[in-house]
């Protein structure tokens, strides 16, 4: 197999579901915020890859609606990480000119939360090598329900109803589908992500818990995707 990424064939948008953080911490003997904080080294290697591989867009789901129901003091510790993470990283960010967004119900989140997401989103807002969308009190399922309410809310009717009409009410409406979605730890699930965006999305799943994935394990991943045969439900070239 090739072992060079293709940029004639480049995926536009990755989207990772960052799994495997307790287990990791657990395996070492440690507690799961040991895991949590290990994440940020892979967040942090994995973003500049992307950067370094030319990917214009990658998502990464952080926190999902489910997540809530995790004991108070586990989600506490991943607010306050969440918190001193970005106001560290903003740096990396501006060095790399990355633009920050989020989708997911951030007015969920506690009040630091917000203020320091709203200002590294302000101060990255005007770059443009890449956009790092963090999804937060995210599920793919509020996310439809939240665009129906917007819908019977406007002026749209019945028959004005399309796919690209839909899409416009999600919280990805400026961003294009994910071709790949990348899933570590080795579960093999969707666990309610990006329900609508991920239809024909190229699935790779590997077992690297999260805190082990580096930018070499994204290149592997762009490079299976590249080895694959995207058919859209036509026949094979041949
Ligand atoms: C992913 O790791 C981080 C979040 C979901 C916040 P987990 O915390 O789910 O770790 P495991 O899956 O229990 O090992
Ligand atoms: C999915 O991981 C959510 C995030 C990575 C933020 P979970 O660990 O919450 O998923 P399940 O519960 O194993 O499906
Ligand atoms: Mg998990």
């Amino acid at each position: 197999m090739n072992q060079i990424i293709n940029t004639l064939k480049l995926p536009k948008h990755i989207a990772i579901t960052m799994d495997g953080n307790g287990r990791w911490a657990k395996e070492k003997g440690k507690n799961r915020l040991f895991g949590h904080n290990n994440g940020v080294k892979a967040v942090r290697d994995t973003i500049e890859g992307a950067v370094e591989y030319g990917i214009k867009y990658i998502t990464l789901f952080a926190f999902s609606t489910e997540n809530w129901n995790r004991p108070k003091q586990e989600v506490n510790a991943l607010m306050t990480l969440l918190v001193s993470s970005i106001h560290k990283e903003t740096k990396t960010l501006l060095d790399n000119d990355i633009k920050l967004q989020t989708i997911g119900n951030i007015s969920k989140l506690p009040n630091r939360c917000q203020k320091e997401l709203c200002e590294c989103i302000d101060i990255t807002k005007e770059n443009k090598s890449m956009t790092l969308i963090l999804a937060l009190s995210y599920s793919g399922k509020w996310e439809i329900i939240n665009a129906v309410k917007n819908i019977i809310d406007s002026n749209i009717t019945k028959e004005e109803i399309s796919e690209e009409i839909f899409k416009q009410y999600l919280t990805t409406k400026n961003v294009p589908d994910p071709e790949l979605l990348i899933r570590t730890s080795g579960e093999h699930r969707i666990s309610n992500f990006m329900l609508w965006q991920i239809a024909y999305s190229e699935l790779y799943f590997t077992d690297k818990m999260w805190p082990d994935f580096r930018r070499e394990d994204l290149k592997k991943a762009i490079i299976n995707y590249q080895n694959r045969e995207r058919r859209f439900g036509k026949t094979n070239k041949e």
